[in-house]
């Protein structure tokens, strides 16, 4: 297979994000975020418990800070035109409110990085490091974190205005799920009532922000990420199918109908259709977003059965590796048509917004061998996935472009630095870095033919 396949104009990218690879979490005013906190062991009387595998913590991370030059180099070395990357909110406006002009040089120097290389610069202003200081004062289950967020992304905005394509936010029914939910991961909150506020927030804030942007420059292109999930019934019973639509509803819907302005989808979830379900509920109409694209970011399916003993979804998930031996190093299932599947739902909303495959990758215990990382089943991965997507694009799907995830190794969040996504390889200890030969695949299959 080869790139030429899915046309000239396609997107050909990598991902990275600010908190994951960075580093310098304090470095040149920088404020801390909800991740520097969340690393920190929480103290508890006498014990203290750390919430990240292996005691990881993400200030030691990838140092993307001091490297981003040679990275970049990389990048275009492996044959990609587009690079995706995020910026850390709390290198802006370290507290929040007061801006921190080395951060806006930092990310300056980036993108004129990029841009002087002939790399497109696809910039996320969200993924999932909020200031420490708006979380003391709720974070994304106050209101006002679409102020907060305007003054942020307006910055941004006015400050790179090289920047052609803008995401919003990476993943709101990850961080939200996650971060507000199960608190697994930052902030650590738990409960439905923190789980629907954020989630609300989260929507109005996709919306408010595209107006913003927008009414500085209609030009940009502006669109936000969500993560889709293929999902599975056991079998095709009805009560387990039944079970797989409480669940995609919950993981898929819940964060990305409202913006294409469809409303939330409630009625799979009448048991939670209460107090706050009315509420926000009020203010769905005014969720509907125009963006310029959906960035889609699938990696695995799932697979749920019905269960009567679960008081309340009446739903079980059958984890992947009680059902298959194909499996990640994050314990997720490799299942290449999931992609397929999940660009055809988004497609069958008819929503005539074109998509990107703003993240899609595998994580791996990668060794190094004789200063080579021999990761086949990699190149595996994205060759069976690829194929699934050009499947899509020729039948019709509007896919544009495809990210993979990761350029680099990184902080995987609660799971610390053990999965490894990198198409490039990086030695924790002393930063070194190595291309892996997923990535010199990749300069193949993006090459000149
Ligand atoms: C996130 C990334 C993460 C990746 C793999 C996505 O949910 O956007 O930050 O590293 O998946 O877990």
């Amino acid at each position: 297979m080869h790139s030429n396949l899915f046309g000239e104009h396609f997107y050909w990218g990598a991902s990275i994000s600010a908190a994951q690879t960075e580093s310098a979490a304090l470095l040149d005013g920088k404020g801390l975020s909800i991740w520097d906190d969340f690393c920190e062991p929480k103290k508890k009387f006498f014990l203290s418990k750390h919430r990240i595998k292996n005691k990881h913590h993400i200030q030691e991370s990838s140092d993307f800070y001091f490297h981003y030059e040679a990275d970049i180099l990389r990048l275009k070395q492996l044959g990609f035109k587009h690079f995706r990357f995020s910026i850390a909110w709390s290198r802006i406006y370290p507290d929040g409110e007061t801006l921190n002009p080395s951060g806006i040089d930092f990310y300056k120097k980036v993108i004129d990085t990029c841009l002087k290389n002939n790399i497109e610069p696809w910039v996320t202003l969200y993924h999932w490091d909020l200031p420490a200081t708006l979380e003391k004062k709720g974070g994304w289950t106050n209101p006002e974190i679409i102020n907060w967020f305007e003054l942020f992304a307006t910055t941004c905005i006015h400050s790179f205005k090289e920047v052609k394509h803008w995401m919003i936010l990476n993943e709101p029914s990850v961080f939200v799920g996650a971060g507000y939910f199960f608190g697994i991961h930052a902030p650590g909150k738990k409960g439905f009532e923190n789980f629907i506020k954020a989630m609300h927030h989260a929507n109005l804030c996709i919306h408010h922000i595209f107006k913003v942007i927008k009414n500085i420059n209609p030009d940009l292109k502006v669109g936000s990420t969500f993560s889709f999930t293929h999902i599975e019934g056991l079998n095709q019973d009805v009560k387990h199918q039944k079970a797989a639509e409480i669940a995609d509803t919950l993981i898929n819907r819940l964060f990305f109908e409202p913006i294409l302005g469809l409303g939330y989808p409630t009625e799979q979830l009448k048991i939670f259709n209460k107090k706050y379900f009315n509420l926000i509920k009020k203010e769905e109409e005014l969720l509907k977003t125009p963006l310029d694209f959906i960035g889609i970011q699938n990696y695995t399916r799932e697979v749920f059965k019905h269960n009567p003993f679960n008081p309340f979804l009446k739903i079980k998930q059958i984890e992947a590796h009680k059902r298959t031996s194909e499996l990640t190093a994050m314990n997720w299932e490799i299942h290449p048509p999931s992609i397929y599947e999940v660009l055809k739902k988004i497609n069958n909303y008819q929503s005539n917004i074109p998509i990107i495959v703003t993240e899609n990758g595998i994580a791996l215990n990668d060794q190094i061998n004789d200063n080579s990382i021999q990761d086949s089943q990699r190149i595996a991965f994205y060759q069976s996935h690829l194929e699934q997507v050009l499947k899509a694009k020729n039948e019709g799907i509007d896919i544009q472009g495809y990210f993979a995830w990761s350029l680099l190794d990184n902080f995987e969040w609660a799971e610390g630095y053990y999965p490894r996504f990198g198409l490039i390889h990086v030695d924790f200890e002393t930063k070194h870095r190595t291309i892996k030969e997923s990535g010199h695949w990749f300069r193949e299959f993006l090459g000149e033919t």
